[in-house]
């Protein structure tokens, strides 16, 4: 590109300006790469996804170890649903080398138009039995932020104007970590309806798709920063099947199911828009899989519906909750069966962690209080945790962050921390979102360690080795961590050998970008230095 003309060079900057995204809107060019998001697909693959205002032909990722290189490539497909506003373009690459970092950009990505610049990296998964120590994030109950979400209007504790929400810090922290796990709610887009009841969104019922849709492309255009460079998974929460918040009543008015067009029903939108390693793990779709990462199994259920044995999820179609979703299994007790088969044919040589988390929890001093414990899902999944002798659960929904001791039966282990054979519980509902936070009883369930409820944040796993692991609580406004507590698990570690011995798994930084920068156009350059130029003006 050359320009001939002050005036010229004028006029494309400004195009320039004009086409850095707003969240949530669509961006002058339709096909202009939005919410890049990864998952692991195993330790040598890779699913990149990412949406665009219409259809692609052949979705391409480009990528390659070397940033001037990126020669190789693999395509996939482009899937919508009949009320979303947006294409979900999905890529599977396979033949990856594990922990190994790979620099990528996908079809369309122009950097003349691009809100970020391009290439990203992401890191494959250290293959099991590689037992290098790392760091995981995991957040849940995780919304909309600013004008529409978390902000000065939702409600308390509200963030002063220094205060980072969840979504800067973990993006701030994007660097220590190496993967993030959304254990259900995802951005909240049904609390449009709350939110134009409280005369918080000027639009009409009419317009329920379009705004239910516009605020998760917020949400995930918010979290770019974070899904494109560090593999996101998710795990379905009642809000991914939800349009009318479980119907209310204002005035006269009864907001209920009539309202929601099929689109925001049923975990559609989440289906269509994320692609969890399920066919790697003999899973069910984006609801129940697990995944390897160096010395941890993880393993992602389903709270929601399929709990089988007969037992009635609370999103069920006659469950008590008025979602009508699922089933997703292709017979009743598949995720049960599922789950047996998982947890019995792990390694713990190669894995000895198991972690395992789903959207609602069976302990919890605030679910207790509030009558929303899902005494189903403790039915259904706890004999098995404990018989397979997991590690650890997390779990949210109730927005409060509780630390419990282990706990078998609803009786906390009496070796704490120190050797327990139950599984340890961790509550963190405290993402943030348009609702704020919950109670909790002053008379607090024998198992609670930490509790409360005025502080947003997400929680960090460490795992030092095959008997240490420690779990903090970070303060979404400063990054400091306001608890912490390490179990200790007494067995022997099977000589393992770094599947990468040679090299150290690094992450994105900023002279990745700006390599990339070189790599994708020299004129981009100028297009960076013009803009350098205008903001000082
Ligand atoms: C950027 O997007 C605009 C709007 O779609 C398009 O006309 C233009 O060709 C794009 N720029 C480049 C250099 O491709
Ligand atoms: C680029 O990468 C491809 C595949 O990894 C390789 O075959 C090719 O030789 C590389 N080209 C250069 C110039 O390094
Ligand atoms: C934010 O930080 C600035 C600069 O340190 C300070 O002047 C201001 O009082 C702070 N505002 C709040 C609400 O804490
Ligand atoms: C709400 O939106 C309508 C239509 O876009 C507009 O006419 C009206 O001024 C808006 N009201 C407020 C309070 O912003
Ligand atoms: C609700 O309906 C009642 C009876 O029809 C009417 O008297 C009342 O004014 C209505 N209230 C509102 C808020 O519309
Ligand atoms: C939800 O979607 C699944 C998968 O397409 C389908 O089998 C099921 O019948 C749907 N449930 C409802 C209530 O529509
Ligand atoms: C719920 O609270 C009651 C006391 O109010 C207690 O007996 C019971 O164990 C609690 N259940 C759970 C699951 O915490
Ligand atoms: C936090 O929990 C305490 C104790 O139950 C309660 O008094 C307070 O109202 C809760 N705060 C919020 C914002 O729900
Ligand atoms: C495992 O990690 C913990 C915490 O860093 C450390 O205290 C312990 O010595 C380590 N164990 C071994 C066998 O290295
Ligand atoms: C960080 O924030 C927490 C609450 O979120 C507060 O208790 C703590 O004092 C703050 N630390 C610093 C260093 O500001
Ligand atoms: C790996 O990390 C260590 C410590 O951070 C460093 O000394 C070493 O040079 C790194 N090795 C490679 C291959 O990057
Ligand atoms: C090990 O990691 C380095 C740096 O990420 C990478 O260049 C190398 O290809 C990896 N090797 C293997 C065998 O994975
Ligand atoms: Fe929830």
């Amino acid at each position: 590109m050359r320009f001939s003309t002050a005036t010229s060079l004028l006029a494309f900057a400004s195009a320039v300006l004009a086409q850095i995204n707003i969240p949530g809107q669509a961006p002058l060019n339709p096909l202009e790469p939005l919410q890049h998001r990864l998952a692991y697909a195993g330790s040598t693959g890779m699913y990149v996804s990412w949406n665009t205002y219409t259809e692609i032909q052949n979705p391409t990722v480009y990528y390659g170890q070397n940033v001037w290189n990126l020669s190789n490539t693999a395509t996939g497909t482009s899937i919508t649903h009949p009320s979303s506003l947006t294409w979900n373009n999905h890529v599977k690459i396979t033949g990856l080398q594990p922990d190994t970092q790979y620099y990528y950009i996908v079809s369309n990505t122009n950097c003349y138009n691009c809100s970020e610049l391009a290439p990203y990296t992401f890191t494959t998964a250290r293959t099991a039995g590689d037992h290098t120590p790392y760091t995981a994030a995991v957040v849940i109950d995780l919304g909309v932020m600013g004008p529409n979400g978390e902000s000065v209007k939702s409600d308390y504790p509200k963030l002063t104007a220094n205060d980072s929400n969840t979504m800067q810090s973990l993006a701030r922290y994007v660097d220590g970590y190496d993967l993030l796990w959304h254990p259900g709610d995802i951005a909240y887009a049904d609390t449009w309806l709350r939110e134009y009841t409280d005369g918080y969104l000027n639009v009409t019922l009419a317009e329920s798709a379009q705004t239910y849709e516009s605020l998760l492309n917020q949400y995930y255009d918010e979290l770019q920063p974070v899904t494109a460079r560090k593999p996101y998974m998710v795990v379905p929460g009642n809000h991914e099947s939800n349009c009318d918040e479980g119907g209310f009543t204002v005035g006269n008015t009864t907001y209920d199911l009539s309202l929601c067009v099929e689109g925001q029903r049923n975990f559609t939108d989440y289906r269509t828009r994320f692609r969890m390693p399920s066919d790697e793990s003999g899973g069910v779709g984006n609801f129940w899989y697990s995944f390897d990462h160096g010395m941890v199994h993880y393993v992602s259920i389903n709270t929601e519906t399929d709990l089988g044995n007969g037992l009635i999820g609370e999103d069920d179609v006659n469950g008590p909750e008025d979602m009508d979703s699922g089933p997703f299994g292709s017979y009743p007790n598949e995720q049960i069966d599922w789950l047996e088969k998982d947890l019995s044919s792990v390694d713990r040589t190669k894995t000895p962690w198991v972690i395992v988390s789903g959207h609602r929890p069976w302990y919890g001093a605030g679910a207790n209080v509030s009558g929303t414990i899902c005494w189903n899902c403790k039915l259904a999944f706890e004999p098995l945790l404990l018989k397979y002798n997991v590690d650890m659960v997390f779990n949210g929904h109730i927005h409060i962050y509780e630390r419990n001791a282990p706990i078998a039966n609803g009786v906390p282990d009496p070796n704490e921390l120190n050797n327990p054979s139950a599984p340890w519980y961790i509550l963190n509902g405290l993402g943030g979102h348009y609702h704020g936070t919950s109670t909790y009883p002053e008379l607090l369930p024998s198992y609670v360690r930490y509790i409360q409820n005025t502080t947003y944040g997400w929680s960090r796993l460490t795992f030092h080795n095959c008997t240490h692991l420690t779990h903090d609580f970070i303060s979404s406004s400063n990054g400091s961590v306001l608890d912490s507590a390490t179990l200790f698990k007494d067995r022997q570690c099977a000589a393992t050998v770094s599947s990468n011995s040679t090299g150290n798994s690094t992450s994105s930084s900023g002279d990745v970008n700006a390599a990339g920068v070189m790599r994708v156009s020299s004129a981009l350059l100028i297009t960076v230095s013009v803009i350098a130029v205008l903001s000082l003006m």
